[in-house]
């Protein structure tokens, strides 16, 4: 069988997780995609860092906007991150050139992703990002396929896995909140700039892809409104406890008469709501369609095997001949105006 070939981006948390999980499950994911997924190039900053993989198997690209027009690829993948930048370059590119793109990058998606899913339309060609919202749990898929029948009225949740964790330590161990958000990041979870997950950024990121696919809008990050986690103190903890609440920073889209209403903020949850459950890195999504009644997708959110599992996830779907994104649906899908675009 002729093998996807893929060319790597990034080499990070991410992508060193996708070249492990392709090695690891080799057999197992061919069998399931109906031919080999081979990685053919890579590209990151610095050529001679150790990653603990052998990658001289690969052929290096030093500038890695060149893995667009790289003959032997049949898809980009990209995980360096940026909204802009070469991320953008890259992905503009690999469209334009024919190929498929797969991305985690929910800050370029947010704010450019229905251009580029247009353009992989014009182009036939796929693009996919399960990745980018809500790492490994599958709600993209979910949404565009599981509630695909559905008028949703909300979608909201817990979006981010470094201030989940933050907020579940310093509400189980009582610690201080620099010191988990250093764990957080040794872990891989944070972002390369972390003031993105703190400020509520990263999450209002990721509500502004799933609101654009639940009620067909487009991706109009500048219209949620986001309030992180930073002042957040234990003493806030505490007297929620007290109260029966815990502390969540919760991302909102809801529909109604006067169109679309975005947020992310800390939220008091009760004890015995499903989300007050959802405790360290994990993520979860509830979506309330008016046939399905409520869908509730919990899973991890952050970190290198649960992302990278998402990632091939979408290459297993290109193997076996999907394209098109999520964001491929008539224009008669829309239920909501577009919001202005940002
Ligand atoms: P890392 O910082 O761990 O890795 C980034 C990689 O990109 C590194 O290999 C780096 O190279 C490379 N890189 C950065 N800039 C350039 C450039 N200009 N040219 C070439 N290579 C470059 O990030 P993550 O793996 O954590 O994240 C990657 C993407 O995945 C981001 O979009 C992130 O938002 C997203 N994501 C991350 C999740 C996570 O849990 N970490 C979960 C879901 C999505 P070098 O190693 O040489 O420095
Ligand atoms: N920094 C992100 C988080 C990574 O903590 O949720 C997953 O998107």
């Amino acid at each position: 069988n002729t093998p996807l070939r893929v060319a790597l981006a990034g080499l990070g948390t991410v992508g060193g997780g996708v070249v492990r999980l392709l090695d690891a499950n080799r057999d197992l994911i061919t069998r399931r995609a109906g031919r080999p997924i081979e990685i053919v190039a890579i590209s990151a900053r610095d050529r001679n860092k150790d990653r603990g993989i052998d990658l001289t198997r690969f052929a290096w690209i030093d500038d890695m906007r060149d893995l667009a027009g790289h003959a032997a690829a049949d898809v980009v993948v990209e995980l360096i991150g940026g909204s802009d930048g070469p991320a953008l370059t890259l992905a503009r590119q690999t469209i334009a050139a024919g190929k498929g793109f797969v991305t985690a990058n929910k800050a370029m998606i947010a704010h450019h992703g229905l251009e580029l899913a247009q353009a992989a339309e014009a182009a036939a060609v796929p693009l996919k990002f399960e990745a980018a919202v809500a790492g490994g749990v599958p709600v993209i898929k979910g949404l565009r396929e599981g509630a695909a029948a559905n008028r949703i009225s909300r979608v909201y949740g817990i979006l981010n896995g470094t201030c989940n964790f933050i907020l579940s330590k310093m509400e189980a161990e009582g610690r201080d909140f620099a010191e988990v958000l250093a764990e957080a990041q040794a872990l891989g979870y944070a972002e390369s700039d972390p003031s993105f997950d703190i400020d509520g950024v990263d999450a209002a990121h990721k509500l502004s892809i799933l609101a654009s696919l639940a009620f067909g809008t487009r991706p109009a990050f500048g219209d949620v409104s986001a309030t992180g986690v930073r002042h957040v103190i234990a003493a806030d903890i505490a007297e929620a406890a007290a109260l029966g609440y815990r502390v969540r920073l919760v991302g909102v889209a809801e529909a109604d008469a006067h169109g679309l209403f975005q947020r992310v903020h800390p939220h008091l949850v009760p004890v015995d709501h499903p989300l007050a459950h959802v405790t360290g890195s994990l993520n979860a999504v509830v979506a309330e369609g008016n046939y399905v009644g409520r869908l509730f997708f919990q899973g991890a959110g952050a970190g290198e095997g649960p992302t990278a599992s998402a990632v091939v996830a979408d290459l297993i779907d290109i193997a076996r001949g999907e394209y098109g994104s999520p964001y491929a649906m008539p224009a008669a899908a829309l239920t909501v105006e577009p919001a202005a675009d940002t």
